[in-house]
């Protein structure tokens, strides 16, 4: 039986962090698929086009890596693409309540799902897309702690703020 991870989240943006964890997920998993909550944050910083070429170009290489969109229920998502099991990475202590709450209730919702905690490299233990937003509203560096594509942009984004 081939097993089908869905690596679900916002994304807004895609960390070195998150690619990490995909990138592991890749090798544990035969398929993983990262999936892109739709309307996450009322203003995104990406939108959700820009959130999926982003991860479909780092990802190009990798075949048994597809990135999609979804919106309501995550089990429901899960249900639809025949996944059994949700890849969360854990950064540290602090991640942990909120994580088991959700792994909790999404095996309330629906007990065949599993859901498979992965840790990154411990480089990337402290990126989140909400420092790497600020971080770079605020004008500090965030080169090696997201992929060059976002890091593009988000400059590109500054430069078309200032014309
Ligand atoms: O990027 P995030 O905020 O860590 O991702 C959170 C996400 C998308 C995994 C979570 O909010 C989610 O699954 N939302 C979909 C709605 C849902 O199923 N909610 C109940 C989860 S227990």
């Amino acid at each position: 039986m081939s097993t089908l991870a869905v690596y679900p989240g916002s994304f807004d943006p895609l960390t070195n962090g998150h690619v990490d964890i995909i990138e592991r997920g890749a090798r544990l998993f035969d398929r993983i698929i990262v999936a892109i909550l739709v309307n996450a944050e009322k203003s995104p910083m990406f939108t959700m086009d820009e959130r999926v070429e982003i991860a479909r170009a780092v990802f190009k290489d990798h075949p048994n890596v597809e990135v999609d969109t979804f919106d309501g229920l995550l089990v429901n998502y899960m249900q639809r693409r025949k996944a059994n099991v949700i890849v969360r990475g854990l950064r540290a202590v602090s991640d942990f309540e909120y994580e088991m709450q959700m792994a909790l209730m999404n095996r309330e919702l629906a007990s065949t799902v599993e859901t498979v905690f992965m840790m990154p490299a411990a480089q990337y233990s402290f990126i989140s897309s909400r420092l790497i937003k600020e971080v770079f509203s605020l004008g500090g560096k965030v080169h090696g702690l997201v992929p060059e594509l976002v890091e593009k942009k988000l400059k590109e984004r500054v430069r078309s703020a200032r014309t």
